[in-house]
């Protein structure tokens, strides 16, 4: 497995294996991988000849107050983790390589369909910040495949909105969330939970599927339910930013007959900002919210 820093020598690695007809698969991360990001590794392993892992602490799509000094970063153990895997390359640039002339001066990419609602209220520019270095790492890498996470449901949306509208030549996959044996959605910022509030956690998942088995029963009413669902997390100890029903597909309010929804949720611990989602499909639509 090869380490490379900068865009020019990977650039020159891509060329070679274009050149001799292999695909390509990209899965980009912040690092501190942990079991959820091996399943995407896994994915882009199992469709591509060659696999690129990046590894960068975007600084662009942390919102000011935010972890993004904090953020864990372990790159001798991810290289440890992906070397195992069988990668091919791991991309670890610094900010520099990226932002050449600062975060701040970079062109950016903006996906106002859905960069304004649910995280993006409470992290204002979040989605920015990821569109645009997910636009910069495609282009440099120009993978046939990017393998991204469905528990980053949102990002995962303005992700393929994004290289739709941008009409970039790669194929998208989301890649089936990792959980924890207590249910607890595998995350880099799981480090910051003790052991009380890792168990705490739980209740998220449990609330989660609760929910989407009451609206696969027939449950009408939206607003009783995510009231219901708001209370389940409020007595565990945990302070939610929102749960909502949305339609999977844009996040758009549920409409009758709507029958894919994604029951979404981010919630305050410590000093951990939790999300989390289940994905729904209704047999028989019905739905108001009333
Ligand atoms: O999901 C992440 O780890 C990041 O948002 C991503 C996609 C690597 C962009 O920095």
């Amino acid at each position: 497995m090869d380490e490379i820093t900068t865009i020019a020598p990977l650039r020159e690695r891509i060329r070679e294996w274009r050149q001799s007809g292999l695909r390509i698969g990209l899965v980009p991360t912040m690092g501190n991988l942990h079991g959820g990001h091996l399943t995407l590794v896994d994915k882009a392993l199992a469709d591509c000849d060659r696999v690129v892992v990046s590894v960068f602490v975007n600084p662009t799509q942390f919102v000011p107050g935010e972890d993004f000094s904090a953020y864990p970063r372990t790159y001798a153990a991810d290289c440890a983790m992906l070397k195992a895997r069988n990668v091919d390359v791991v991309f670890a640039p610094d900010v520099a390589e990226i932002y050449p002339d600062g975060p701040s001066l970079h062109t950016q990419v903006a996906v106002p369909a859905l960069d304004n609602i649910l995280c993006g209220v409470s992290r204002p520019g979040h989605f920015r910040g990821v569109a645009t270095v997910v636009a910069k790492l495609l282009n440099i890498v120009q993978p046939d495949l990017a393998v991204f996470g469905l528990k980053d449901y949102q990002q995962l949306l303005v992700i393929e909105h994004m290289v739709r509208d941008l009409s970039l030549p790669v194929r998208v996959v989301g890649a089936a969330i990792a959980r924890e044996p207590n249910g607890l959605a595998m995350s880099s910022r799981n480090v910051y939970l003790d052991e009380q509030q890792h168990d705490q956690a739980a209740v998220l998942y449990a609330t989660l599927t609760a929910m989407a088995e009451r609206l696969t029963n027939g449950e009408h009413s939206l607003p009783g339910l995510i009231d219901w669902g708001l209370d389940q997390i409020q007595a565990a100890g945990l302070k939610p930013d929102y749960l909502e029903v949305r339609r999977a597909g844009d996040l758009a309010t549920p409409q009758a007959g709507d029958e894919d929804l994604v029951i979404a949720v981010a919630a305050y611990l410590g000093r951990a900002r939790l999300i989390d989602n289940v994905q729904v499909s209704l047999a028989t639509p019905g739905l108001h919210e009333g």
